[in-house]
């Protein structure tokens, strides 16, 4: 039988206000018991030194200083590069992942523990396949001692689609279901490769699942492998 249009299907996420701050809900769940993004939850209590050894830390290396995180999804990734250290630009194409990303963020904004990194963090409602190519020109990254925005490419973008909506099991699992219900599969992520090696002046960092194929079929230069993650990294050179 097919489902009823215009009524709420049994499965779907829709996003809800709860006390000011938005989540996604299933039609079973109570007000506030929905899916936010929640940077703490990653747990690093010795702040970017516990970053540094892991596979992501390892895959930036240390010269990396501006980034695009050009899946960003509920920022996760984005949060941990900014506590390393590296001013990000997020982009998420989901209204609906976006409005999670945007609370998130202003909720770090006003908390002790995260309001340093979130401080090197701009996101933008944007499909990184528009806004990749326009980097040169409206990118704006404090570096260092400067005031003034720079406009320039940034060092590194790292790259994280879904794949077949399914990932390892990085993250709880309802906010596994919650991204793959709401956004599907990734299906054109391949063409995000080429355009970002052509947008980054040092290198693009691909995570994927462990046992999925590289991204567009391309054998990255080198890879970091984690339990249930690898970061392909592949050299970029723009000028
Ligand atoms: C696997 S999630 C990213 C998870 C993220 N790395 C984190 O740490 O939370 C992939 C996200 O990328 C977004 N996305 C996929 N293709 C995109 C594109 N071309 N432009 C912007 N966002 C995109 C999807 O909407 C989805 O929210």
């Amino acid at each position: 039988m097919k489902p009823t249009p215009n009524l709420p299907q049994p499965h779907a996420w829709t996003l809800e206000d709860f006390h000011g701050r938005r989540e996604l809900r299933k039609s079973s769940d109570k007000p506030g018991a929905g899916v936010r993004a929640d940077w703490k939850s990653l747990r690093l209590p010795d702040g970017a030194n516990s970053l540094r050894n892991q596979p992501l830390g390892r895959a930036v290396g240390k010269e990396i200083r501006t980034a695009v995180d050009a899946t960003a999804g509920l920022g996760y990734d984005t949060y941990a590069l900014a506590l390393l250290g590296v001013e990000v630009l997020a982009l998420e194409r989901d209204a609906n992942v976006f409005a999670l990303l945007a609370d998130e963020l202003a909720r770090a904004k006003n908390d002790a523990q995260l309001c340093a990194a979130a401080a090197r963090i701009q996101i933008e409602h944007a499909n990184a396949h528009q806004r990749l190519p326009t980097l040169r020109e409206k990118v704006g990254f404090t570096l260092g001692l400067f005031t003034a925005r720079e406009f320039i490419l940034p060092d590194m973008i790292l790259l994280d689609p879904m794949f077949g909506g399914e990932r390892g099991a990085a993250k709880p699992s309802k906010e596994i279901q919650a991204l793959a219900a709401t956004v599907g599969a990734d299906l054109d992520a391949d063409a995000l490769l080429d355009m970002a090696i052509a947008s980054a002046t040092q290198r693009v960092i691909v995570k994927r699942s462990r046992l999925a194929p590289p991204l567009a079929s391309r054998v990255p230069d080198w890879t970091i492998k984690g339990k249930l993650l690898r970061f392909d990294v592949y050299r970029a050179g723009a000028r």
